[in-house]
């Protein structure tokens, strides 16, 4: 593409970017990136910068970026169909493959899924198809969420308030009324540093019971969480968490989301995380890694026992309520189907496990004793590495210090991209799939050398 100089001009003066701070970017204090390429774990820029992407985009690119398979089927889908809409029983070839194909790997007791766009408009579906599954089954008092603190689930009004962060809620009045937070299955940062790791299982277990006995068990529709805790920090749940949790909501017959939409797909090296931990959910949030983002598409994935109440439900009140233009976007779905297919033609999900591990033992084989890093922990092909001020005493570092985002800065001039997390001073891995070992080997002397450099 031909240089356009004023490019940069341009992004200042007119692109309204995410989760970014405005005032910095402005002023030019914080430094633009427009990106040009990618091809395998790698992405470029327009200086002629060759970067190694350990965060996949934003845990999405799942099968490494210039995937020609991809691009091929979005081509041939425009060409053929780029766009009908999938309201009253309309679909498209590859909406409904893609439908078969999800279900086909989902959990047995999962029969449909509702098509989005983004992972917060997929969740924004789930939290109004249990309140229209509790008014069908005549609870119209069971309509409260429970999510975790740290837990994240989108930035929309419901979604945003459903995420447990405190920039997401600050100044935006949020959360909205309906949706309460229990606590995070974080054992490192658990308040009272005696309980061992079994205690903690129990303390959460107990904290959620509270909560619902507190609010009424007949107030409370759904509890949803992300297998593995992602944007609040990458933390695996300690052994035993799921069951407990699973428990306490059979006995007050409150419905369960399991948002896979950084799990899905293979992260964890398995094809969801609900298998992985043992989780039996009610409904499934899936994106990202559906399309490993090479289109927008969301999912729904619906369970037998809450579709025969939405099918109920229409016979009493009409048809469904709801839907977007783009719901199941045919460009979305071929990307879908052709990123599956990849999925098994190459077995990136298991290749997520193996390296994935290989990963998270060269992490800790590297830094585990210095004296900043409180813990090096992960789970498939997530790793995160969270910096302490003190180990002994569990002491962490003052944000302002910026630690996380000094570290991440410092590995970012070695060409590897990882972030930090929003909250704490975490560095987060989560690279495509198609990780090598020697790319692992780089992510790991990267970080190595940014510690040092940053924190000696
Ligand atoms: C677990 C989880 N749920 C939902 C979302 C929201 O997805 P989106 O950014 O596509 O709206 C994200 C995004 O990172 C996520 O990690």
């Amino acid at each position: 593409m031909l240089r356009n100089d004023q490019l940069d001009q341009w992004d200042h003066d007119h692109f309204f970017h995410p989760s970014t701070h405005l005032g910095q970017f402005a002023r030019g204090e914080l430094k633009n990136r427009i990106v040009t390429g990618g091809q395998g774990a790698h992405i470029s820029d327009r200086e002629g910068n060759k970067l190694l992407d350990a965060f996949a985009g934003l845990y999405c690119v799942n099968i490494g970026y210039g995937r020609q398979e991809v691009a091929d089927a979005i081509a041939e889908q425009a060409r053929e169909l780029a766009y009908y809409h999938s309201y009253v029983g309309h679909g498209t070839e590859a909406s409904v493959t893609l439908a078969k194909m999800i279900i086909d790997r989902a959990p047995a007791n999962m029969s449909r899924v509702y098509f989005g766009l983004s992972g917060s408009d997929a969740n924004e579906t789930n939290v109004k198809l249990v309140w229209y599954y509790n008014n069908i089954l005549g609870r119209p008092e069971k309509k409260k969420i429970i999510s975790r603190w740290r837990g994240y689930h989108g930035s929309g009004l419901m979604t945003g308030s459903l995420t447990g962060l405190a920039l997401f809620h600050k100044k935006f009045d949020l959360p909205l009324t309906n949706v309460i937070h229990t606590e995070a299955p974080y054992y490192y940062r658990r308040d009272d540093l005696t309980l061992s790791e079994d205690d903690f299982v129990v303390h959460c277990a107990r904290e959620l019971e509270a909560l619902i006995e507190r609010e009424g068990a007949d107030t409370i529709a759904a509890f949803i969480g992300e297998p593995v805790l992602g944007t609040g920090g990458i933390v695996p749940p300690p052994a035993g968490y799921w069951e407990a949790i699973q428990d306490v909501l059979k006995k007050h017959d409150i419905l369960l989301i399991a948002d896979e939409v950084v799990t899905g797909f293979g992260r964890l090296g398995t094809m969801f995380g609900s298998a992985h931990y043992g989780i039996e959910p009610d409904i499934i949030t899936i994106a990202k890694g559906l399309t490993s983002a090479y289109a927008p598409l969301s999912g729904s994935i619906i369970s037998d026992k809450v579709w025969k109440v939405l099918e109920q439900g229409t016979d009493e009140n009409g048809p469904i309520g709801h839907g977007w233009t783009y719901s199941a976007h045919p460009i979305g779905a071929a990307a879908g189907v052709a990123n599956l297919q990849l999925l098994d033609k190459l077995n990136l999900v298991s290749n997520a496990g193996e390296t994935g591990a290989y990963l998270n033992k060269a992490m800790s084989d590297a830094l585990g004793d210095h004296a900043n890093i409180g813990q090096i922990r992960g789970e498939g092909m997530l790793c995160a590495v969270e910096f302490v001020e003190d180990r002994d005493s569990r002491t962490f570092f003052d944000p302002s210090k910026k630690v996380g985002p000094s570290v991440s800065a410092a590995m970012l001039k070695r060409g590897v991209i990882a972030r930090a997390m929003p909250q704490g001073d975490i560095i987060g891995y989560a690279p495509p799939f198609c990780l090598t070992r020697e790319e692992a080997d780089t992510i790991v002397s990267a970080t190595v050398d940014a510690v040092r450099e940053v924190l000696g």
